[in-house]
């Protein structure tokens, strides 16, 4: 059974015309970690505000382990909920130590000793032994973050939702949280709903991902179908970062592929890699290659001048103008890969098992 059920939810604030969040049907398995991904303003936090019991939805309804929370009739009120919720500037009370903070959370009937139990193995878990009586302005961003999600875990929540968690870290301090919160979640066994607009951290802490767009999912899916399988322009766009050509002239190929044209050149695609079956189907269809599709090769049939790159340290991004075309494209290599600077020309190939086409 589902922990967590959303059904065709719509919420439309007051003040607004469109709503923030619309036909939105969702669903959360025993200890899965999933991310919405989306823009700024696309509903994320609308979406978590409902499940906590801090807005009441126009329409649809809300099950938490199977019980309705909110619906016709029913809007339950956020303490009754069984949520634990991490806020995005951790909110912790700057007047109280560690132990405090995470007391606040527990429940009230417990005594003193079952609270102090609790605090011990809550902040063992995190990793934070020995900080009970630290005040909030004496930790790290990381280590309030660590505070903040004891509380949000403190009872034993059917589901933890975070929004933004990693928005006042450090690149460093990111990585290091992201593969940490992932391990508490699991040996907790919580499962969570992650809010983030960064790809970074919803491909490498999740299960799986709900794409969002002006308040819907546009696709759910693993880490690596949303990533290598997208299932529009969109998602392409945003969650691969995908280069869209037009694709033209779709044929079948007598060995099952399917072949087209497109400003890179001739490609050829195994149907299973393929959104569109039946390749006559196919209209308006575009391939989708993704940065790191790209090799830069002596031999390569693609000639290209580079506009710029930036540099990430581990890896260059480098934007470049097809000569054939005229048209930009991105790409992902290593800066000792790149044999030329700003307006020279270089030549290039990519791979067709790293691209994918698109039908809408
Ligand atoms: N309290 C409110 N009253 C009126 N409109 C609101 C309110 N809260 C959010 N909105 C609007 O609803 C839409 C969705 O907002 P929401 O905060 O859910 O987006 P988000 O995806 O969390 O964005 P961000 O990534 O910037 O935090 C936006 O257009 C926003 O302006
Ligand atoms: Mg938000």
């Amino acid at each position: 059974m589902a922990v967590l059920e959303l059904k065709n939810i719509k919420k439309t604030y007051s003040n607004q015309d469109k709503p923030a969040v619309s036909d939105f049907n969702f669903s959360l398995e025993n200890e899965e970690i999933v991310t919405l991904l989306g823009p700024s303003g696309c509903g994320k936090t609308t979406i978590l505000r409902m499940i906590a019991g801090f807005i009441r939805p126009d329409q649809g309804e809300i099950y938490i382990s199977g019980e309705k929370v909110a619906g016709r009739g029913i809007m339950k009120s956020p303490e009754k909920r069984n949520v634990g919720m991490m806020f995005q500037d951790h909110a912790l009370f700057p007047h109280l130590t560690v132990r405090q903070n995470i007391i606040f959370g527990l429940e009230k009937k417990l005594s003193v000793d079952e609270q102090q139990e609790r605090v011990e193995k809550l902040l063992k878990m995190v990793g934070l032994e020995g900080y009970h009586n630290q005040y909030p302005h004496q930790l790290s961003g990381g280590q309030k973050q660590r505070v903040a999600l004891s509380r949000a875990l403190s009872r034993n929540p059917a589901v933890v939702l975070m929004d933004e968690p990693f928005s006042s870290l450090d690149e460093r301090m990111r990585e290091v949280m992201r593969r940490e919160i992932r391990e508490i979640l699991q040996k907790s066994k919580t499962p969570a709903i992650i809010v983030s607009h960064d790809r970074e951290d919803a491909f490498s802490l999740s299960d799986r991902l709900a794409v969002m767009r002006a308040g819907k999912i546009e696709q759910t899916g693993t880490p690596r179908e949303i990533f290598s399988r997208p299932k529009n322009r969109f998602v392409a766009e945003f969650a691969s970062r995908s280069n869209l050509v037009e694709l033209s002239g779709l044929k079948d190929t007598d060995d099952g592929r399917v072949r087209g044209h497109c400003l890179l050149g001739e490609v050829c695609l195994s149907p299973p890699k393929c959104v569109c079956q039946n390749s006559q189907e196919c209209d308006n269809t575009l391939l989708a290659i993704r940065p790191d599709a790209f090799e830069i090769n002596p031999e390569g049939n693609i000639t290209a001048k580079i506009i710029d790159y930036i540099y990430y340290g581990s890896y260059v991004e480098a934007h470049l103008e097809v000569e054939t075309s005229c048209e930009n494209i991105t790409i992902k290599t290593h800066l000792d890969r790149i044999p030329g600077q700003p307006g020279e020309k270089i030549r290039l190939s990519f791979r067709e098992e790293s691209c994918w086409i698109l039908t809408e």
